[in-house]
């Protein structure tokens, strides 16, 4: 089966073609629209819509010619139809829609966090659940617990920003540019964490929950007050970071019985995280699976590997897919199931 992957949820407009069950990317194509974005130090919602409408059919052309697959031997189109900004994803969505009807082939709608989290399962297959699941990126900070393929339990998650969302916000601070992960990530190489203290991001010992809007803060006053070099303060800060997101996964990891600690998302490029929770998991004695770094940050590789999964179990879309700016991991993504299809239903549109 070949699978057309496409995810425009954010600033990246992505395709991919995945050959299943070999799992083998036959290709994977993303257009960044950082440089779109970055003098606003942010995601400008309507420039991402627009962008991802110029951009995604020759993007899915590319996808398809470095894969050598004509359009009419793709098996069936899966994309992103949630959470993220709700014209970007609806411009994905309409493309997958029109492609699915035009080539009469199924159709998956997929929700991001779970396409963060299958970026691990493109290279390993054999995965020991339940898995305690760190999802960590740009609008996401969740712990979850993964019982099995597809069924999960929300954990704990931030209250206030995302991790990335923090990296990004300090590195303005810093006046380091955007995105702030990798640009913190330089800085802190050449600064010392002892050097500044800020405070732990909310380690509340009982909570799984995360708060970084404090530290933050602290980030801000650190550089109105001139407490440290920028590279000093940016190792602190990525110190504190990843210590407490290691930490409450791991131990949530051992609360809930879990047989494999997970990574995703884009902050889980980060070197220092990368290498804390791998020594972190091997001292509980638990494996961790975290993607080789192109897979991290968005692409439509993973939103391919999420739904061949859910395909090969018979789940379907119908035409009523829609984007869903709140798409939550726990709940069924709408207009999709094993049962909900059928020819008529296809048609209704
Ligand atoms: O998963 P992603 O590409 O998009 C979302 O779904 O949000 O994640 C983007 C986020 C940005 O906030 C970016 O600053 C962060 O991931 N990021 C990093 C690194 N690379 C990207 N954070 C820390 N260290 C990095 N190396
Ligand atoms: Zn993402």
């Amino acid at each position: 089966m070949l699978i057309l992957g496409i995810e425009t949820s954010c600033d990246e407009t992505a395709a991919a073609v995945l050959a299943w069950p070999e799992r083998r990317l036959r290709a994977s194509v993303v257009a960044s629209q950082v440089d779109l974005h970055a003098r606003y130090g942010g995601v400008v919602p309507e420039l991402a819509s627009r962008r991802h409408l110029e951009r995604l059919g020759p993007v899915i052309d590319e996808a398809l010619e470095r894969a050598a697959v004509p359009l009419d031997a793709v098996d069936a189109v899966a994309v992103t139809c949630g959470p993220g900004l709700v014209g970007a994803l609806a411009v994905g969505v309409a493309a997958a829609k029109s492609l699915a009807l035009a080539l009469g082939r199924p159709l998956i709608g997929v929700n991001h966090v779970e396409g963060h989290i299958y970026a691990n399962l493109l290279e390993h297959p054999d995965l020991a659940l339940p898995a305690a699941v760190l999802i960590v990126s740009g609008a996401h900070t969740d712990l979850v617990l993964m019982r099995d393929h597809g069924v999960y339990e929300m954990l704990g998650r931030t209250r206030d920003d995302a991790a990335g969302e923090a990296f990004d916000k300090a590195a303005r601070a810093l006046g380091l540019g955007y995105p702030g992960g990798p640009a913190i990530e330089r800085a802190a190489k050449a600064g010392r964490p002892e050097a500044v203290a800020l405070p732990l991001p909310f380690p509340d010992e009982g909570s799984s929950d995360f708060s970084f809007s404090g530290l933050k803060t602290a980030v801000l006053r650190a550089v109105e007050r001139q407490l440290g070099a920028p590279a000093d303060v940016a190792a602190s800060f990525q110190d504190a970071v990843t210590r407490v997101l290691v930490e409450k996964t791991i131990r949530a990891a051992r609360a809930h019985g879990a047989r494999t600690v997970i990574m995703a998302g884009g902050v889980a490029a980060n070197a220092m995280l990368r290498e804390r929770m791998t020594d972190a998991a091997a001292a509980a004695g638990l494996p961790v699976l975290i993607p080789p770094l192109v897979l991290c940050t968005d692409n439509a590789g993973m939103i391919a590997a999420a739904g061949a999964w859910r395909l090969a179990r018979g789940e379907r879309s119908t035409l009523h897919l829609g984007a869903y700016a709140d798409l939550d991991i726990t709940e069924p993504v709408p207009h999709t199931g094993i049962t909900e299809v059928d020819a008529g239903s296809e048609l209704e549109i």
